[in-house]
């Protein structure tokens, strides 16, 4: 019984620490066992992340907005995001790591986006790739898979588009955008997409196109029922303070606790109170 417990145990440990591959993430649907993910940037903090037990780590180009301070996501290069990933992959042992494709790197057509997919798995170490888009992009999505290069897809608010759309809203509110959402979903996953991003779309069309769909769905203000939830990271944790959409849950403040420190820092600095003798050689 005591050596049944035990082996039990040691499976459980051993299956934690194997690391996540795209089977893993369509096991976890079969299972229903939810998908978790965050972004992450750099390599400390997706030790962190990573070290926590996350499935899959984004190198979402979300950089563009919380670590350049851009005001949306259109400027980031494609050096840019191979930087950020490469930063990310040496810090990660168990999560799949999936890079965002840049804006630009492509929509123009199917061969220029293999080629930007395959730089970044050969100077990154990434493990995915990842596209906002549908129909439009169908061609490029199976190109590059049939290179070898696993597919996340991204459908809903896809905020490369932001220029076209002009605001950041809730997408697929009416019925004939709901069925191109649903039309864009099947064909990316025919196309080999092993999992599809869907951001700020009603719960209900969620929860609809989760459950016609044999690979995972991964939701941000996308509702319960999606299989994975995502969340940019600087946003859960605080750090970033002026971006509150409803669908944000903060698991940390962050912000405030930097602010403290660096307060307390400033003081005894100046009051002469750091260094203190032990402190010092
Ligand atoms: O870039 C990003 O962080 C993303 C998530 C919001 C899904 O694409």
């Amino acid at each position: 019984m005591f050596l049944e417990h035990i082996e039990g145990e040691c499976m459980a440990i051993s299956s934690r620490a194997k690391k996540v591959t795209t089977h893993t993430l369509q096991e976890m649907k079969a299972s229903g066992e939810k998908i978790t993910m965050l972004t992450s940037y750099d390599y400390s903090l997706a030790r962190l992340v990573d070290a926590a037990g996350i499935d899959v780590i984004l190198v979402g180009d979300s950089a563009s907005n919380v670590m350049a301070g851009n005001e949306t996501t259109v400027p980031i290069t494609l050096d840019h995001m191979i930087y950020h990933a490469q930063c990310v992959i040496n810090g990660v042992d168990r999560a799949l790591v999936v890079v965002d494709m840049p804006f630009g790197t492509y929509q123009g057509d199917s061969k220029t986006a293999l080629d930007s997919a395959i730089r970044i798995m050969k100077e990154s170490g990434g493990h995915a790739v990842k596209l906002e888009g549908g129909l439009e992009i169908v061609e490029s999505v199976v190109r590059i898979q049939q290179a070898g290069i696993p597919v996340m897809g991204h459908l809903g608010l896809t905020p490369q588009s932001i220029y076209k759309f002009g605001t950041y809203s809730v997408r697929a509110k009416e019925q004939d955008e709901a069925t191109k959402l649903l039309e864009d979903a099947k064909a990316l996953e025919e196309a080999g997409c092993f999992s599809i991003v869907f951001e700020k779309i009603p719960a209900e069309l969620a929860k609809k196109v989760s459950e016609q769909l044999t690979i995972p769905t991964i939701g941000i203000g996308a509702g319960v029922d999606c299989d994975g939830q995502v969340l940019v990271l600087h946003d859960m944790l605080g750090i970033t303070k002026d971006f509150s959409p409803r669908f944000l849950r903060r698991y940390a403040d962050l912000g405030e606790t930097i602010d403290g420190a660096v307060k307390q820092y400033i003081e005894d600095v100046r009051s002469k109170q750091f260094p203190n003798a032990d402190e010092g050689y």
